[in-house]
């Protein structure tokens, strides 16, 4: 079952608890991981009224966290040492790995693996969930998107300014509005305090521009 197949049976839920949760804490920080990850992020916004800062989509961390996995596992060095984002949508085919951006100890990915090395990893970076599905026969991952949540939500209660790929309530970044994407976002008190726009290459720009049309489109289908 693909993550868009999911929408109205999670948007119904979604709703409802967060619905109830932010009326028992109205100043709470929402975190969204359940899929369609960046549409359930609208569904939470709407039932909650939180401003953007406070309702966050959980799927960049867990998808660049597979990213740079794959690349060091590739060069055999250690994943601490391999700086890049995946923005863009939380879908098989939305994600957008911004290759041009990045860095193995600071060396472009590009001047260290071929072409096709790099688009593997990319393609299995985007198609890391299903491939966990895969290997699960039922169900999905567990392990990595806590782990992805967990680290932003100790960024938000320690205050610690952490810098990580969320979705977020786009309000201009890449020229994107009103609709959740993922860019990179400084978490801190109070949740969003800063987004990050990453330079890109046009062909990646126009990939997030897509990916947020998608998320727009997958909206329409909402019951
Ligand atoms: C994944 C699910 C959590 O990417 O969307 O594993």
């Amino acid at each position: 079952m693909s993550r868009e197949e999911l929408l109205n049976g999670n948007a119904e839920i979604v709703r409802s608890k967060v619905a109830a949760a932010a009326k028992a804490s109205p100043n709470a920080v929402i975190i969204i991981f359940s899929n369609p990850m960046d549409a359930m992020c609208h569904v939470a916004m709407q039932a909650s009224g939180f401003p953007r800062e406070r309702v966050i989509g959980q799927g960049g961390a867990l998808d660049s966290a597979r990213y740079r996995y794959f690349i060091a596992a590739e060069l055999g060095v250690s994943v601490n040492d391999v700086h890049g984002y995946v923005i863009g949508g939380h879908t098989d085919t939305t994600m957008v790995p911004v290759v041009s951006q990045t860095r193995v100890g600071g060396v472009p990915l590009t001047d260290l693996l071929p072409a096709e090395k790099v688009q593997a990893i990319v393609a299995r970076a985007m198609r890391g969930g299903a491939e966990i599905g895969e290997l699960y026969k039922t169900g999905s991952a567990y392990f990595a998107p806590s782990a992805a949540t967990i680290a932003m939500v100790e960024a938000i209660l320690l205050d610690q300014r952490r810098l990580i790929p969320c979705s977020v309530y786009h309000q201009g970044e890449y020229g994107i509005r009103d609709v959740f994407s993922g860019t990179v976002c400084q978490l801190g008190e109070g949740g969003i305090q800063r987004t990050f726009e990453l330079p890109l290459t046009d062909e990646e720009r126009a990939k997030v521009v897509a990916a947020a049309e998608a998320t727009k489109e997958l909206l329409k289908l909402l019951n």
